[in-house]
């Protein structure tokens, strides 16, 4: 478990972690799961975020060529980038909007960004 891995519930409930307590954890609770980030996508439908450094900012797309569907049953419900593991800014997106996020942040020297599909889970660019 590091600092804003997500957890998932048996009904489906996403959670970010945010702090640790002083002791180590003795696990999580039945049904609870880390979900594994992925990066690599060969389906069709595209869902890696792709990051373009702006002026003030930073634009995150999911799809690099192909964007990601925006549809009622199945979207993109929130982009988020993190700045040098000190800051973090979520994006939270609707159906029929475009799958992409702009953040006007300051510039860094690592730069992540994820997105959570409704249907295929968490992405990020980086391994
Ligand atoms: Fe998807």
């Amino acid at each position: 478990m590091t600092k804003n891995s997500f957890i998932k519930f048996q009904c489906g409930t996403l959670a970010q972690l945010v702090a640790f307590g002083k002791d180590s954890c003795s696990g999580l609770p039945n049904g609870v799961e880390i979900l594994e980030l992925k990066s690599e996508d060969a389906t069709v439908e595209k869902h890696v975020p792709y990051i373009e450094e702006r002026e003030n900012g930073y634009l995150v797309k999911v799809g690099k060529e192909t964007k990601h569907p925006m549809l009622d049953a199945h979207y993109i419900e929130f982009i988020e980038i993190e700045v040098d593991g000190e800051y973090l800014y979520r994006r939270y997106l609707k159906p029929r909007m475009e799958p992409e996020a702009f953040f006007e942040v300051p510039k860094g020297e690592k730069v992540v960004a994820r997105e959570y599909c409704n249907i295929h889970g968490v992405w990020t660019d980086k391994k």
